[in-house]
């Protein structure tokens, strides 16, 4: 099903799509139904922002994105995934971020950034060192590990750091963290808070019985094992303003046998709904270091479909799906069967840094209006030249070929 027709600026008839209609959220609407989804770039020094992280995601502003978020944003700095995240537990790193969110709304995206700790998952070798906990060997690159904490002293995987078991005062003062990174973000410029909930961070492990032992009022039942998670969004709620919106990225199943299962996510989805989350943002596994052992999910194309589709019925809130989707059509039919309200991508972007100009061409046919003028103007002059060649029968290696 379409959704309208309308003329464009060149006067061209196009089929409008659901995936490239506005929505808004709170104090903003969003260009179309786009995320671009965080990813760790392992490119900070500090925790500070710089110009990669400027280029990495203004491009993807230039290139039709709708909401960009910025990659997990720690709030401590135990809390780094790695040495080389971004981070927002000091002032001074509010600054270098003003530049980067001045430009994606220059460029039409809405800014956002995922707040983060890692938790026992913490003090991790960037991938193209292993992937792996950071150990002894890593201090000749100048990148020592550091002591990581959870709620219990469950190390993630073999090999991996046994963590600190954290006390009830320590878990009061990580809240305290997430809601001064929330102020940070908010003088920074974004209009989105991601929280990262998933992949076996902390928030997560909190969660999940297969890293949380505890027998206070943070482990045992269910409940218990929400209150720390919720009291996060709480303390951030009181302190974010009301004009922007919240989303929260969960491992909605763990895929392994006795973990979080996605049934624990819709009881939980509720709640953090009934607090002012605005966005279900679904993803899945994580729980253990090893992810051979998420045996229960199939990673093929639109992998969390069915999960953010089972979220969306369960709770009436308004649902992100993300994974291995890479084609327009693909995106579209994803929220016209009602499977989600938001498509992230990751991977795909890194790809194709105009992934969304070029699904809208997919979708709706080739129209440079939504471009940024600097290419699109000329992209549009451009078009019929290419055309009448192709009319013709020509193509660019013609004159490199052998004569017949
Ligand atoms: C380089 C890279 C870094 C990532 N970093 C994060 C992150 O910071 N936070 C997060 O929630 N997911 C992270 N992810 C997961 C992606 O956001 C996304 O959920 C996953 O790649 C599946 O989507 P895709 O198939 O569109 O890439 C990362 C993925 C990649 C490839």
């Amino acid at each position: 099903m379409i959704a309208r027709n309308v003329t464009t600026r060149m006067n061209r008839p196009v089929q409008k799509s659901l995936l490239f209609s506005p929505l808004t959220i709170r104090g903003f609407t969003s260009r179309n139904r786009i995320m671009v989804s965080p990813m760790c770039q392992y490119a900070a020094e500090h925790g500070l922002a710089n110009d990669y992280h400027l280029v990495h995601l203004g491009r993807y502003a230039l290139g039709g994105a709708g909401m960009v978020i910025a990659e997990a944003t720690a709030v401590e700095e135990c809390g780094r995934i790695s040495r080389g995240d971004l981070g927002l537990w000091r002032d001074d790193q509010v600054e270098p971020m003003r530049k980067i969110t001045a430009f994606l709304r220059r460029y039409g995206a809405v800014p956002g950034i995922q707040l983060g700790h890692a938790g026992r998952k913490a003090s991790t070798q960037a991938p193209w060192h292993g992937n792996g906990p950071l150990t002894d060997a890593d201090r000749a690159r100048d990148d020592p590990p550091w002591p990581v904490v959870a709620p219990s002293a469950i190390p993630a995987g073999e090999g991996w750091q046994t963590p600190r078991e954290l006390s009830e005062a320590e878990i009061g003062e990580i809240v305290v963290s997430y809601r001064e990174a929330a102020r940070r973000a908010d003088e920074a410029g974004f209009e989105i808070i991601d929280f990262h909930g998933a992949h076996g961070y902390l928030l997560h492990s909190f969660l999940t019985p297969i890293s949380n032992l505890r027998t206070d009022g943070y482990g045992g039942s269910l409940e218990n094992r929400m209150r720390f998670p919720l009291q996060v969004v709480d303390a951030v709620r009181s302190v974010w303003p009301e004009g922007k919106a919240i989303f929260y990225r969960l491992s909605t199943l763990d895929g392994i046998e006795g973990g979080w299962a996605l049934e624990d996510s819709a009881i939980f989805c509720r709640e953090l709904l009934k607090r002012g989350v605005d966005v279900i943002d679904c993803s899945s596994g994580g729980a253990i270091a090893d992810r051979s052992r998420d045996v229960r999910i199939r990673r093929g194309f639109g992998f969390h479909t069915p999960y953010s589709a089972y979220l969306r019925k369960e709770t009436g809130g308004l649902v992100a799906t993300v994974g291995l989707i890479v084609e327009g059509q693909q995106a579209e039919a994803i929220l016209q069967a009602g499977e989600a309200d938001i498509i992230a991508i990751g991977r795909e972007f890194q790809d194709d840094p105009n992934w969304a100009h070029h699904a809208q061409a997919e979708i709706e046919g080739e129209n440079f209006d939504a471009w940024h003028q600097e290419s699109g103007w000329w992209l549009d002059k451009r078009a019929p030249l290419l055309r009448k060649l192709r009319d013709n029968g020509e193509t660019p290696m013609d004159r490199y070929m052998p004569a017949k």
